[in-house]
């Protein structure tokens, strides 16, 4: 009878460890090989390389942040220590971000496949710690084998419409760590804001940085609110954030839009504007403040015909950015948009219609795709790869080009089709700026976005062959700021459906399972609270 009450007690411990871990994003393989608990306190030490720094510090600063104390690093530990290792081999080849991480009575062993890999285990160990502040943490005996299922984890974040600064831009970037994400596409210009600093070109802050009003509640807006509204980041906190993202194994990429969405750069530099002495255009049911006699930053949302002139002077401009751009960081990609740019004024422009005769080409669709193939071939030259929104499809795509498909699928799976890499951004489950709940009752761009729903999407599109299948680098969500107006609006907006987007990410299709995750959830929001951080479904 003993027995058989031991066996029912080590299965029912078995059980109830495994139940209560609650790792996000799933790990592909977790294991319980014996029952037990390692305890990790102030007296535990950190066994690692200097080349583990990254890893080490991101690990003292949770607990010294979140539990009140930090671990000493040593050389060599027999008992209560945390060994990081990398080892020069890859263990596995074609995922370097591979770890595998296992808890005994003495030790925790985290060991990547290269410092990324370790730095994902250290995250899965931060999930293993209880949630309540103590100075002793138990954590069970386990053992993880874990490899993410995509290459590109992103997130964007849009700081022309409403502008956020450098410190909370460092929180978003570690919140992209806890996640195990590897990908900050920071959106730094738009047509209400010019956010990056370019000393060639002064202006674009001084002017393109600040908008005299915004329109006020739901486009076309009850009125503007004549407030002076504004920011930028200078080139050394540019440096700093890239810095700060490097060290969390986080890729920044920046975008610079073009050809559309340019109406703060053209504010500051009207010359970059095929009609130059036109004022800037509003929808007339939009309430203006100010001078609305010149070239303006937009104080109100949606999409204008004020674009870039395909002129030398503005090929000249761009290329000059994008030489301070490509010195700030150091990505593989520099992001160009490519959306959302209305032909009108091109239609309108004798120089335009001249130089669509002069290049041979078929339309105002041809120009823009002359407009970003040339830019492409300038960053090329820079050793640069270039993104651009799924528009950059139409009238031809560059050859080198990435495509970020975000109305729907069907610009990622054509892309993929004429074997261009991509990213899938597809409204539907990926855009962050819709409503979560059919009953929100704060200002949204529109859309319905559940956290289901997010949890739902394969960014792997059925109409994809095997063969063009592995176009598809992963997935991002975007999170555009019209209607998000402070921090806590961006963390009711982007939690928990961010901890989604990282499962569907990271976890093997196969092993993902909604009621498991929605049990996860709990505990997360748990996390939430403990960092201090806003969310749908606050408890
Ligand atoms: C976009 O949402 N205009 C890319």
């Amino acid at each position: 009878m003993k027995k058989i009450i031991t066996i029912f007690c080590t299965f029912f411990a078995f059980y109830a460890t495994a139940q209560e871990v609650s790792i996000i994003p799933q790990p592909s393989k977790i294991t319980f090989p014996e029952k037990g608990e390692f305890v990790l306190s102030p007296s535990t030490v950190i066994v690692a390389n200097k080349k583990e720094q990254n890893s080490i510090n991101f690990l003292n600063d949770y607990l010294q942040k979140f539990y009140g104390f930090k671990l000493k690093q040593v050389t060599k530990a027999t008992s209560n220590f945390i060994n990081l290792t990398t080892p020069v081999f890859v263990r596995k080849p074609n995922n370097e971000e591979a770890y595998t991480l296992t808890v005994n009575k003495s030790s925790i062993h985290i060991q990547g496949s290269s410092l990324n890999g370790t730095f994902y285990g250290v995250q899965s160990l931060l999930q293993l710690l209880p949630t309540t502040k103590n100075n002793k943490l138990p954590i069970p005996f386990i053992s993880i084998e874990d490899a993410p299922r995509f290459a590109y984890r992103g997130m964007h974040l849009d700081v022309s419409r409403h502008f956020f600064p450098v410190d909370y831009i460092k929180k978003y970037i570690d919140f992209i760590a806890l996640h195990k994400m590897n990908t900050f596409h920071w959106h730094l210009t738009d047509d209400q804001g010019w956010r990056i600093e370019i000393k060639k070109y002064p202006k674009l802050t001084q002017v393109g940085g600040f908008r005299n009003g915004t329109i006020i509640g739901r486009y076309p807006g009850k009125g503007n609110d004549g407030e002076y509204y504004g920011g930028y980041y200078t080139q050394e906190q540019i440096k700093e954030v890239v810095q700060y993202a490097a060290n969390r194994f986080i890729t920044v990429i920046p975008e610079i839009e073009m050809p559309g969405h340019s109406s703060a750069a053209i504010a500051a530099y009207p010359e970059l504007s095929c009609f130059p002495n036109e004022p800037t255009k509003h929808n007339a049911r939009t309430a203006w403040h100010g001078d609305s006699t010149t070239k303006q930053v937009q104080q109100t949302w949606g999409v204008f015909e004020d674009v870039y002139a395909p002129t030398e002077y503005t090929f000249n401009f761009l290329e000059n950015v994008l030489n301070e751009v490509m010195q700030l960081f150091p990505s593989k990609y520099i992001h160009v948009g490519g959306d959302e740019c209305p032909k009108e004024s091109w239609k309108r422009s004798a120089f335009c219609q001249q130089l669509i005769k002069e290049k041979g080409l078929k339309d105002e669709h041809g120009l823009q795709s002359y407009f970003i193939q040339r830019i492409e071939k300038y960053l090329n030259t820079k050793g640069r790869q270039i993104i651009g929104w799924d528009e950059i499809l139409e009238g031809g795509l560059a050859p080198n080009a990435t495509v970020m498909s975000w109305r729907g699928e069907q610009g990622g799976i054509e892309a993929a089709k004429q074997k261009h890499n991509v990213i899938m951004t597809p409204g539907g489950w990926c855009y962050f700026d819709h409503s979560q709940t059919q009953k929100e009752d704060s200002v949204t761009i529109g859309g319905f976005t559940s956290l289901e729903k997010v949890y739902s999407y394969d960014p792997v599109p059925k109409e994809l062959n095997n063969e063009n299948k592995k176009y598809v680098l992963g997935a991002q969500a975007n999170v555009w700021t019209e209607y998000i107006g402070s921090i806590s609006k961006l963390e009711y907006m982007i939690f928990p459906r961010m901890s989604a987007l990282s499962e569907v990410l990271w976890t093997p299709s196969e092993q993902k399972n909604e009621a498991d995750f929605k049990r996860r959830i709990e505990t997360q929001k748990i996390r939430y609270n403990m960092w201090g951080v806003n969310y749908f479904g606050k408890k």
